[in-house]
């Protein structure tokens, strides 16, 4: 953990925290965690410092930044032990995989206040406008064949829909396999992108983008109608570093359920909040649509769905639109 980290951390953990304290715990002199809180000032931390009780932090700034995250998230097994946040990128998961392909361990995660070619599902574009969102992708290294992968993208959106009943007062819904709605919009969503052999998994990028402080304007205008953002939909700002922290502490402890075979666990907490599951469905994956109705999820994480000859299909990718 960095200084500034640690810093943060005790003045998180305290009211006051003096300088001596600070500097035998950390091992620095009391001059070197001045200039650290000096630094952390000119980042828009409000550090009150008094001679006699020493330092509070007095509030945070509307930035992600790495030690801050850090300081939040506490001990994690897997899932943001190495945090890095840039300003601007094409995608956070671009630059994940190059860093994949380095060689990098599992469970680093890179966030980017804007990105210009996010990427969804299918192709399609994500918005990702500066400061408003929380783009970030997530390096896993599972031991898993190819076709359970689909656990992850459940652990992903069940561990979403737990940081976000702990954070806002929103119920989210979880669409299959990986929109979180609320009130029938959108508000997040998980883009699952696996490189490996045909019967291994070598890694996979969990990329993950929340409409946090989005307002109308900043979605495009053929969305209007299917996504929203938690700023819409509570009618003010979330804090986002506090929602971020959140989120990886859920994921590390969603993808300790896949990694020690807890996945059952996911399954039913996912299934109990799936607006899919028992309704008729359409599924267009490529050029073929299925029809029929989403019955269950299989051990996997994949869709069962009835299909109107009576036949059980197992969906494990494409895009799904609720029937009436
Ligand atoms: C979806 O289509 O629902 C998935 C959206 C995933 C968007 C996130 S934002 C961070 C990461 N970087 C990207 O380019 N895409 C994902």
């Amino acid at each position: 953990m960095t200084l500034d980290a640690a810093i943060l951390g005790a003045l998180r953990a305290a009211p006051w925290v003096s300088g001596a304290e600070l500097s035998s715990r950390l091992g620095v002199t009391r001059a070197a965690i001045w200039a650290r809180i000096e630094e952390l000032r000119s980042l828009g931390y409000e550090v009150e410092a008094s001679p006699h009780s020493g330092y509070r932090l007095l509030g945070c700034p509307d930035r992600l930044h790495a030690d801050d995250l850090t300081s939040r998230i506490g001990a994690v097994r897997v899932v943001g032990r190495d945090i890095r946040v840039f300003q601007e990128t094409s995608s956070t998961s671009d630059i994940l995989e190059k860093l994949a392909r380095d060689g990098v361990r599992e469970g680093l995660v890179v966030f980017a206040e804007s990105q210009t070619r996010g990427r969804g599902r299918l192709g399609r574009q994500w918005v990702s406008p500066p400061g408003r969102g929380i783009w970030f992708s997530v390096l896993l290294r599972p031991v898993l064949r190819p076709q359970a992968a689909t656990r992850l993208t459940v652990a992903a959106a069940t561990a979403l829909a737990r940081a976000l009943r702990r954070e806002v007062p929103l119920r989210p819904e979880i669409k299959w396999p990986n929109d979180l709605m609320i009130h029938g919009r959108k508000v997040a969503g998980v883009l699952t992108e696996l490189s490996g052999e045909l019967d291994s998994v070598r890694h996979v990028i969990l990329g993950i983008g929340i409409n946090a402080n989005l307002d109308r304007d900043d979605l495009p205008s053929a969305l209007h109608t299917t996504a929203t953002s938690l700023k819409l939909e509570l009618g003010r700002s979330i804090d986002r570093a506090s929602l971020a922290a959140a989120i990886l502490q859920e994921l590390d402890a969603a993808y300790a359920c896949v990694t020690d075979d807890r996945f059952a666990i996911l399954a039913d907490e996912w299934s109990s909040q799936c607006t899919t599951l028992g309704r008729d469905v359409s599924v267009l994956s490529g050029n073929r649509r299925l029809v029929g109705r989403a019955e269950s999820l299989d051990s996997e994480g994949a869709l069962l769905v009835r299909t109107q000859f009576g036949r059980l299909e197992r969906v494990v990718g494409g895009d799904v639109t609720l029937e009436k």
